[in-house]
Parts: C-alpha cells; sequence; structure tokens
C-alpha cells in the first residue's frame, strides 16, 4: 500500500525519466486501465526520489539513464526509505549489467525498452501483487514509540529447522533430507522429517520410501491424534530419521489444517531433538506456521540474481513478520564460482551474512535420487556432504549454545567460498 491506499482503490504510479517521449508514452500505455492512475512524473532521479518520499506511490517506473541521479541510485533510495514502494526498472536491451545492478539495488522487476503495453500492465500488476501479499502477511504496525513484538518463543524440547528455497529448484528438499541424516550424525539425537510440501512434496522419491502413510491420515479428528497414530504414520528410514511423508495426491493438501500441523509438531516436540522440515516456495499459511514455529531457518539460494532478489524479499519479509535476523541461516547451493556474482557482493545487496556455501555437484546429487539414499550416508567425505555437515554443526551450535559438537569447527574450508 502506499500509506493511504485500500486494496480496492487504483494503483498509484510514478513515472521517471529524463525524456519527455517516453513519460508521455508510458501515459499512453496505461491511459486505458481502470485500476491504474498515473499520479506523478519526475525527469531525474533526485526528482524521483523526492515526488516518492512525498506521494509514496505503489509502483515507481524508472529509467536507468538520467542526468543528475541514475535510475540505481534513485531505487537504492527509494527502496531504503519506503520498502513498501515497488521499483520497476526500464532500461534499453544490451544493458545486462544493468539487470543486475537494478535487482541488488532493490527493484523488483526489469522492463527492456521498447516494452508493450502488455508487458507493462503485466509487471506493474505483478509487484503490487506482491506488495499486496506482504501487506495482508505483515502483522499491523505497532503504535509509535512501541517495538514490534516478535512471536511466542517456540517450546522448548525438539528444536524446529525449517529449509526454504528462495524459488523452484533451489535444492530444498535435497538439503532438508541430507541436514536431517547430518544433525543425526554430528547430534546422535532423534531426528524426524517433515514433508510440508503438502501438494508436490518429494522426500518420499529422494528416500526411496514407500507412501502408503502420510500426512493426510492425520488430517481426521485432532483429538484422535496421539503419539502412537503419529508414530505409526511415520516411514522409518535406514539412517534411523523417521520421516512424515506429504500427501499421495495434491488435493488430499487442503485436509491438513494448521491445527493438525499444530498438534503434530507438538507431538513430535516431545520424542524427538530436531524436526527438519522442508518447506514450499510460497508463502500459503503452512509455511507461516513453520517458519513461525521454527527456532532456524535455513534459506537456500542459488548464486543467480532472481533468487538473490528473492532472498532479499524473504529477509524483508521475516523483518515485518518479527523474526530476529539471526533466526535465518543464509545459505548458498549450488554454487560452483561461475555466477560472476561475489560473496560479498551478495551479502552487501541481502544485508546478511552468507551462513554456508554448499558446492555443485550434480553427479553425487543425481546418484542419491536413483539410489534413493542421501548422500551424506553414502558419501561421507565428499566436500558436498562435508558442507551439510558443517551446517549441521552450525545449527547444533546455535540451539543448543551449552553443547560444543565433538568434530570440526563451524568455519572449516567446506562451507567458505574460496
Ligand atoms: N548442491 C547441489 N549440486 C547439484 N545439484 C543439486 C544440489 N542441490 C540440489 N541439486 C539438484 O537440484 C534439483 C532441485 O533440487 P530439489 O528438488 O531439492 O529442490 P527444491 O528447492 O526442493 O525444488 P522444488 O521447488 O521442486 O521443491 C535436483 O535435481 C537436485 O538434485
Ligand atoms: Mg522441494
Amino acid at each position: 500500500m502506499s500509506a493511504s491506499n485500500p486494496t480496492s482503490a487504483k494503483i498509484r504510479v510514478l513515472i521517471v525519466d529524463d525524456i519527455i517521449e517516453t513519460r508521455e508514452n508510458v501515459k499512453k500505455l496505461l491511459y486505458f486501465e481502470n485500476d491504474i492512475e498515473i499520479i506523478g512524473t519526475a525527469s531525474n532521479g533526485r526528482e524521483g526520489v523526492e515526488m516518492a518520499s512525498k506521494l509514496q506511490p505503489d509502483v515507481v517506473l524508472m529509467d536507468i539513464n538520467m542526468p543528475e541521479m541514475d535510475g540505481i541510485a534513485a531505487s537504492e533510495a527509494i527502496s531504503a526509505q519506503s520498502p513498501n514502494i515497488q521499483v520497476v526498472m526500464m532500461s534499453v536491451q544490451g544493458e545486462a549489467d544493468y539487470l543486475r545492478r537494478s535487482m541488488l539495488a532493490g527493484a523488483r522487476e526489469f522492463l527492456i525498452k521498447p516494452f508493450s503495453g502488455e508487458e507493462l500492465v503485466t509487471s506493474i500488476h505483478r509487484v503490487n501483487q506482491f506488495a499486496a501479499a506482504r501487506r495482508v502477511m505483515a502483522p499491523p504496525p505497532p503504535p509509535t514509540g512501541v517495538a514490534a513484538t516478535p512471536p511466542p518463543p517456540p517450546p522448548k524440547g525438539g528444536r524446529v529447522v525449517a529449509v526454504f528455497g528462495t524459488k523452484g529448484g533451489s535444492g530444498a528438499s535435497t538439503i532438508a533430507v541430507n541436514l536431517a541424516v547430518a544433525l543425526r550424525e554430528e547430534s546422535k539425537g532423534r531426528i524426524a522429517l517433515i514433508d510440508a510440501n503438502l501438494e508436490f512434496g518429494d522426500i518420499g522419491v529422494l528416500l526411496n520410501l514407500p507412501s502408503n502413510r502420510t500426512i493426510a491420515d492425520l488430517a481426521g479428528n485432532k483429538a484422535d491424534l496421539d503419539e502412537e497414530v503419529l508414530d505409526g504414520t511415520m516411514a522409518s528410514h535406514s539412517t534411523t530419521i523417521k520421516v512424515l511423508l506429504a500427501p499421495p495426491r495434491p488435493e488430499l493438501a487442503e485436509l491438513v489444517k494448521p491445527e493438525h500441523l499444530k498438534r503434530i509438531l507438538d507431538l513430535l516436540d516431545k520424542t524427538y531433538d530436531y524436526i527438519v522440515v522442508d518447506l514450499w516456495k510460497s508463502f500459503q499459511e503452512s509455511t507461516i506456521f513453520f517458519l513461525d514455529q521454527a527456532d532456524v531457518i535455513v534459506m537456500l539460494s542459488t548464486t543467480d540474481i532472481p533468487a538473490i532478489k528473492n532472498a532479499k524479499l524473504f529477509f524483508e519479509l521475516t523483518e515485518q513478520l518479527g523474526y530476529p535476523a539471526e533466526k535465518t541461516i543464509f545459505v548458498l547451493n549450488k554454487d560452483d564460482g561461475r555466477s560472476g556474482i561475489s560473496a560479498k557482493d551478495i551479502e552487501a545487496s541481502i544485508k546478511h551474512p552468507i551462513g554456508g556455501i554448499l558446492p555443485k555437484d550434480e553427479r553425487t546429487t543425481l546418484v542419491a535420487i536413483n539410489r534413493g539414499v542421501p548422500f551424506v550416508a553414502a558419501q561421507k567425505t565428499i566436500p558436498l556432504s562435508q558442507a551439510v555437515l558443517n551446517l549441521a554443526r552450525v545449527i547444533i551450535r546455535r540451539t543448543h549454545p551449552e553443547k560444543e559438537p565433538a568434530s570440526a569447527p563451524e568455519k572449516s574450508g567446506a562451507a567458505r567460498r574460496k
């Protein structure tokens, strides 16, 4: 929202471009859109920042090359000043480096000139939808002068480790499975793994487990759900971790309500030392539930710009949800040192330290899937397994500062980028 814009109102747009024809052209493209309103135009970055601060638009359409202050510096200033304002960058083709810099500066979308009316309108709607989703998730702002109240601390007992990927295919399921085995290895405790990708969970496939009993079987009467029933529903893997699988068909997902998840977590909490949860990347109710309950969130990102952009959004969201920054461990996955973006740039962009780096190893992950055996169990000494074991040690140290794990220190070579 701009502070004054209710959801039903028009999307308020500010155009920032030094070329008058472009400003007029963009206006024309949006002329017939009933739900979009141009509330102002600015002819350079500095003017754009001032007008954005005064008018609080929902969306700023920003050119890059402009006199006085360029669009990248202006986006940075606007994102820092008013994180709710969505910046859409507009630039000409052949400026690939600009795309990277714009996203790192906080822009949400990048339009390549010349763009069609449809592309422009789609972008505006998409970034506005993102902002709307964020408003729904964010708790109401605290009265001025009062700090936001963080969610109540999770009950003491088992520690919940939620694994979340910034975009599809980041490796969340792969790493959740291997992290569960690594936590077992390093803590010698009891480990449960929940496949919380309720619609399309694939932990059963990754661990080669039959899916005859799943979380959907627990979705009946909450009163009937006790430790014995839960235990009978969990599948046992040869590594001794116990797994609560996702429903076999997507339409069964909706049977599982937050009240069931709460009951399941309360029961697991009594029996297990670590409960690892593989999350689906969308911010649905069950995802927020597990993120809230987590003692540690492992946020996995690949090293490409869209993934890093999403990581940045994730931190903005969790900050609004009142999570302390140290609740999340930001981990780069599939790192091969070839993305052209340095670890330092990534940290500067997301304003959060990198807590672990997992190397890219396609062969190992493929063999592990085909055999249904996690690589941490089958090939403990390879760099990828070592990096996951190292991550497990970091988590143990965070969740049980009183216990120092026996083996290697946190910052062993495997988790640091060369
Ligand atoms: N470190 C790695 N090196 C190479 N490949 C990897 C690595 N980690 C994961 N992968 C591969 O990436 C692909 C996606 O992994 P995975 O299914 O775990 O991701 P996900 O984030 O759970 O995806 P989804 O969005 O479908 O849930 C798989 O083929 C997996 O083997
Ligand atoms: Mg997955």
